[in-house]
């Protein structure tokens, strides 16, 4: 009989191919399947295709048929991977694709951030704008100042390559550290955390969302940041403390931030970091041009097909399951 898939959202991405290997079908609402859907489905498919909003817990995969799982996303922290190695179900991701527009996103809101693009704009909207003021929504200079790059994978070192061409001193941290001939080229020195912390007049998250990075910013680390720091997250939410950071922000222990990401997600409208001035929110977008988009969606399919035909996945995270 022919094999069923779900996907979880509509996708920017004919299908055509993919129904030439499958019975699809797609989850067409705005807000993403309730658990209880996903409970009944994963019962009756042999392929999922799922977003970063969808919790594909143990209980699930335990439960599910499917010998696949592809996510439309680089980060995979809403998806049980222990569980689906021990049921031998390749999980994908999409990687690579999405790094210069995240890269691109973070700078856009380090320099909004600096700049005050946003309060700016609020401000003229606001009719307030009355004359050029000489002291009017003065910001940090970023070109020549030091960054501090937290997590140093794919996307970090993308900013890092933005980081150079504004003269920055490039500091950052990771669990390993790059060779020396890659340090030479981008200009970048190895820091403890806390070192980078002191340091830098710009911080940026790069980290994926784990046990080791769940509020890795919480209130030690905030103070230990200079007064004048800007923290950029384009990562993962539960990466900051949100209390630690309405504490920092509204203290003036930092001057200011901006993330993409929050915890939890979509930010409660009654969040007290909703009423700051000096925080930029932006609903989780760092990977959202067009062509990254397409892409993502396409290589999820690709993930999706290579799994139902039982093909390594050309994304795998967990490729200890073709061992
Ligand atoms: C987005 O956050 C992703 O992980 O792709
Ligand atoms: C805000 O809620 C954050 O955790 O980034």
């Amino acid at each position: 009989s022919q094999a069923k898939v779900f996907i979880t959202r509509r996708l920017p991405v004919e299908l055509e191919q993919l129904r030439s290997h499958a019975w699809v079908e797609v989850w067409t609402e705005r807000q993403p399947p309730p658990y209880e859907v996903l409970l009944e489905k994963v019962k009756e498919i042999d392929g999922l295709l799922c977003l970063l909003t969808d919790r594909i817990d143990r209980q699930l995969i335990e439960l599910g048929t499917f010998k696949v799982i592809s996510q439309m996303a680089v980060g995979y922290d809403n998806i049980d991977i222990a569980a689906a190695t021990a049921r031998q179900i390749p999980v994908g991701n999409t990687p690579g694709v999405l790094t210069d527009a995240t890269a691109d996103f973070a700078w856009a809101l380090l320099m909004a951030a600096a700049r005050r693009v946003v309060e700016a704009d609020r401000f003229t909207r606001a009719s307030l704008w009355q004359t050029w003021e000489p002291d009017l929504l003065l910001g940090p200079n970023v070109t020549g100042a030091t960054l501090g790059i937290v997590g140093f994978g794919r996307i970090g070192q993308a900013v890092a390559r933005r980081a150079k061409g504004f003269e920055m001193k490039i500091l950052y941290t990771s669990k390993h550290r790059c060779n020396p001939e890659l340090e030479q080229s981008l200009g970048i020195e190895f820091a403890t955390l806390e070192y980078l912390l002191q340091e830098s007049d710009f911080v940026t998250l790069h980290t994926p969302f784990a046990e080791d990075t769940n509020h890795l910013f919480s209130d030690r680390q905030f103070q230990l940041m200079k007064p004048s720091a800007i923290l950029i997250n384009t990562a993962r939410g539960s990466v900051i403390n949100p209390d630690s950071l309405y504490r920092a922000l509204s203290s003036g222990q930092i001057a200011a931030a901006a993330v993409d990401v929050t915890e939890p997600e979509p930010i409660p409208t009654d969040s007290s970091l909703l009423t700051l001035d000096n925080l930029i929110i932006t609903p989780h977008i760092g990977s959202a041009s067009r062509q990254t988009r397409s892409k993502m969606a396409a290589i999820a399919i690709a993930n999706l097909i290579a799994g139902l035909t039982g093909d390594r996945l050309p994304y795998c995270v967990n490729p200890e399951v073709y061992q």
